[in-house]
C-alpha cells in the first residue's frame, strides 16, 4: 500500500484559523488516523462506508465512485487514505487545478493498478475538456484519446484499469450535473462537536507526546471551530507556549492563553470572523447583505467567506442566511459587547 502526496496546488496561508493545508500541516500525516476505526466522528459518513468497503471487498470489486463533501480541513484527504488501506489499495492524490489538461488525467489513469483510488481534491475546480475525459472513465474504464493534430488526428480507445474516483469538494453545488451523477456514493462531512475535537486533540497529543489536561484539550477543542486541522494547528502552538511557559504541559490556563495571543477568541473566532460579523451590524444594521457586498465591504473573497468563515458561524448560531442575504443573531451583538435593539431589517 502506498499514498501519493502529490498536492501541488497548495501555497502557504499562515493564520491560524485557515483551512487550507499550509507547509506546516504537510506533517499532519503523522496525526491522520490509518484505519475507520482510529478515525473520530462523522459516524454517518463511516458507518456508510464500513458497509460499502465489506461489500466492495467481499465481490473482489474496486469500491464505487465516492464524492466526499463539506467544509475545509474536515478530513477528506485522511478518508481518502483510509479507504485505501481498509480496501488493501494504493491512493494516488491530486487536486482539480493541478490536472490542466486531458493528457495529465490520462496519464493518471492509465499508471494506476486494478482497484487503486484516484483522489482528485477541490474537484469542482476540474476543467471542461478534462472532465469530459473523466466520465467514460467513470463509467466503463475506457478513455478516448486524441493521436496527432488536425485532418490526421485520431481517436484511440485505452482500456483502464478497474479504479475508485474519489472526489472532494467543499462546494457539492459546483460539480456539473454528468460529473455528480457518475459518483454512487455521496458523503457529507459535518463540523465535528467539542467532544469529538477533544477525542481528537488527546489522540494528536499523545502521538506527539504532549502532556496534556483534559481541561486543556477541552479548550483547545472548543476553539477550533469544529474542524480537526484547526484543532492540530493549535494543539502545535500551544505546545509552543507550553514548553517556553509552564514546564511543557498543556493545562486550560495554558491554552487560554495561548489562543488568546493568537488572537483566537473564547469562541473559537479570529478577526475576520469578527470584522465579518461588526461590518453586518455597524454598516448594514444586522442585515440582511448580500455575500457579493459583504466580501467587498471587508476586503475578503466571497467564495472564502462562504466555504471557510460561514460554516461556523452559522452552526454556531452567530448568522443566519435568508433569502435576501446574510443577517447576525442577538448572539453576535452580545459576543461582539454591541448594544442589541431588536432586528430591524430582518424579515
Ligand atoms: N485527525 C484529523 N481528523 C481526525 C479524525 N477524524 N479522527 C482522528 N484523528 C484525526
Amino acid at each position: 500500500m502506498s499514498i501519493d502526496f502529490s498536492l501541488d496546488s497548495y501555497t502557504d496561508a499562515e493564520p491560524l484559523v485557515t483551512t487550507m493545508l499550509t507547509g506546516e500541516d504537510e506533517n499532519e500525516g503523522s496525526l491522520r488516523p490509518r484505519y475507520l476505526r482510529e478515525y473520530i466522528g462523522q459516524e454517518k459518513a463511516k458507518g456508510n462506508l464500513e458497509v460499502f468497503i465489506e461489500a466492495a471487498k467481499m465481490r473482489g470489486e474496486p469500491l464505487d465512485h465516492v464524492l466526499l463533501y463539506g467544509p475545509p480541513g474536515l478530513g477528506k484527504t485522511t478518508l481518502s487514505g483510509i479507504i485505501a488501506n481498509e480496501m488493501g489499495v494504493n491512493v494516488r492524490i491530486t487536486s482539480g487545478p493541478a490536472i490542466e489538461k486531458p493528457g495529465d488525467l490520462a496519464a493518471l489513469l492509465t499508471n494506476l493498478n486494478e482497484n487503486d483510488i484516484l483522489f482528485v481534491d477541490e474537484i469542482h475546480r476540474l476543467n471542461r475538456s478534462v472532465e469530459e475525459i473523466l466520465y467514460p472513465a467513470m463509467e466503463d474504464f475506457v478513455i478516448d484519446i486524441m493521436i496527432g493534430k488536425g485532418p490526421s488526428a485520431n481517436s484511440v480507445r485505452l482500456d483502464l484499469p478497474k479504479f475508485t474516483l474519489i472526489g472532494a469538494t467543499t462546494r457539492a453545488g459546483s460539480l456539473s450535473a454528468p460529473l455528480r451523477d457518475r459518483f454512487g456514493v455521496n458523503l457529507r462531512l459535518e463540523l465535528y462537536n467539542t467532544e469529538e475535537l477533544t477525542q481528537i486533540v488527546t489522540r494528536s497529543a499523545g502521538i506527539l507526546d504532549v502532556p496534556i489536561e483534559v481541561d486543556g484539550a477541552i479548550e483547545i477543542a472548543r476553539r477550533s471551530r469544529g474542524t480537526p486541522r484547526i484543532a492540530n494547528r493549535m494543539l502545535r502552538r500551544v505546545r509552543d507556549f507550553a514548553q517556553v511557559t509552564a514546564g511543557g504541559v498543556i493545562t486550560r490556563e495554558v491554552a487560554d492563553r495561548a489562543l488568546e495571543a493568537l488572537e483566537v477568541d473564547y469562541m473559537g473566532l479570529d478577526h475576520v470572523d469578527r470584522r465579518m460579523l461588526r461590518a453586518i451590524i455597524e454598516q448594514y444594521g444586522g442585515g440582511p447583505v448580500g455575500l457579493e457586498t459583504l466580501a467587498a465591504t471587508i476586503n475578503e473573497e466571497a467564495v472564502t467567506l462562504e466555504d471557510v468563515y460561514e460554516p461556523y458561524l452559522l452552526q454556531s448560531g452567530f448568522l443566519i442566511r435568508t433569502p435576501r442575504g446574510r443577517c447576525v443573531t442577538q448572539k453576535a451583538y452580545e459576543h461582539l459587547n454591541i448594544a442589541f435593539y431588536g432586528q430591524q431589517t430582518m424579515e
